[in-house]
């Protein structure tokens, strides 16, 4: 069951967390007007949160991941089947984000040693995200320092790739605090990622938490902005990267690629490792999510076109090696 608590009685600024036998998480469906934890006892509580997007963000899926598999060694000690088997039902409640299936696997790896064991496991999945992910978001401040001369920088960043999509800090949004902490931003333009709007709900609110100057644009104004003149590198995170450097992440960040190409932007992608999905040569393999027509038929749960109307509405889109100026982890500066 999923318990809804107040901000008073938050027992944690991670994302998502552990907390006395159950995983605590931000809402994120509340944000940004309402600041709530869940409280997630059960692997199927879990799995509604991240199909809702309660929890979300490839980060914080490995981390939801990882510690949903040790409520599941909890609640069934010695019962490796019935773990193995509901471990599956969270490692494909959101096909397209390679860290969750990470997480589940990670965190499986220890089921032989028992519960406290998966547990550590879980928890150390934790702690390295945020070290991984300031490594990561450092080391891409420092590129886009060396590709970019001007000073300060007016970046332009796509969906939420900060905190809230991680357990701490953030990819794309950490190179923001990163340049900010140094005076070397100027504003942040942040797409507000139609249908389900998280750029203009959490990415917009974590820049003004930040205190750094921003300013929400239709996905569809990104191009225009570029063609003024007014973006000096596009950041990104990343839910899939392929062998070969394709690039899935959420939906329209393809075509912000296109015109960064066009406009002789730099296309920067900020990503862990545990992003990387070595498995997959090239972007053909990807299991891209397709979401329910209601999202983009409707504005904020009302109708906004005609009853029935179908529509097309996939969650994340491919970006070809070709058009990203590199790919920075924690370990490398890849340019695929
Ligand atoms: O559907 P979402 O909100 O989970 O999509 C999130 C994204 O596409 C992010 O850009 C990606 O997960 C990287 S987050 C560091």
């Amino acid at each position: 069951m999923i318990a809804k608590t107040g901000g008073a009685t938050r027992t944690t600024d991670r994302t998502v967390d552990w907390d006395r036998g159950a995983i605590v998480a931000i809402d994120q469906c509340a944000l940004p007007h309402d600041y709530r934890m869940l409280r997630i006892e059960t692997v199927d509580d879990l799995i509604d949160a991240i199909v809702r997007l309660a929890i979300r963000g490839a980060p914080a899926l490995g981390a939801a991941g990882a510690l949903g598999v040790a409520l599941l060694a909890q609640q069934y000690p010695g019962d490796v089947t019935t773990v193995r088997h509901d471990a599956e039902r969270l490692a494909v409640a959101r096909p397209t984000a390679v860290n969750l299936r990470w997480g589940v696997t990670r965190a499986l790896a220890a089921l032989d040693r028992g519960p406290r064991a998966v547990l550590d496991v879980a928890l150390a999945v934790l702690d390295e995200d945020e070290r991984v992910n300031r490594q990561a978001s450092g080391r891409a401040a420092d590129l886009i320092r060396t590709l970019v001369p001007r000073r300060p920088l007016r970046l332009l960043t796509h969906c939420n790739a900060g905190r809230l999509a991680t357990v701490a800090w953030g990819t794309a949004l950490g190179v923001v605090w990163h340049l900010a902490a140094t005076g070397d931003i100027e504003y942040v333009l942040a797409d507000e990622t139609r249908p389900l709007l998280q750029g203009a709900r959490l990415t917009a609110y974590e820049l003004a938490e930040a205190g750094v100057p921003y300013r929400i644009l239709p996905d569809s104004a990104a191009a225009t902005a570029m063609s003024l003149g007014m973006v000096d590198c596009v950041v990104v995170g990343a839910d899939r990267v392929t062998r070969n450097g394709d690039v899935a992440n959420k939906i329209g960040t393809y075509p912000l690629a296109l015109a960064a190409a066009r406009h002789d932007v730099p296309f920067i992608v900020v990503a862990p490792e545990s992003t990387v999905d070595n498995t997959i040569t090239d972007a053909r393999d990807i299991v891209i999510e397709q979401r329910d027509a209601a999202e983009v038929t409707s504005f904020a749960s009302v109708p906004v076109a005609p009853d029935g109307a179908p529509a097309f509405n996939p969650a994340f889109d491919v970006t070809p090696a070709d058009l990203v100026t590199a790919i920075v982890t924690e370990d490398r500066v890849w340019r695929p």
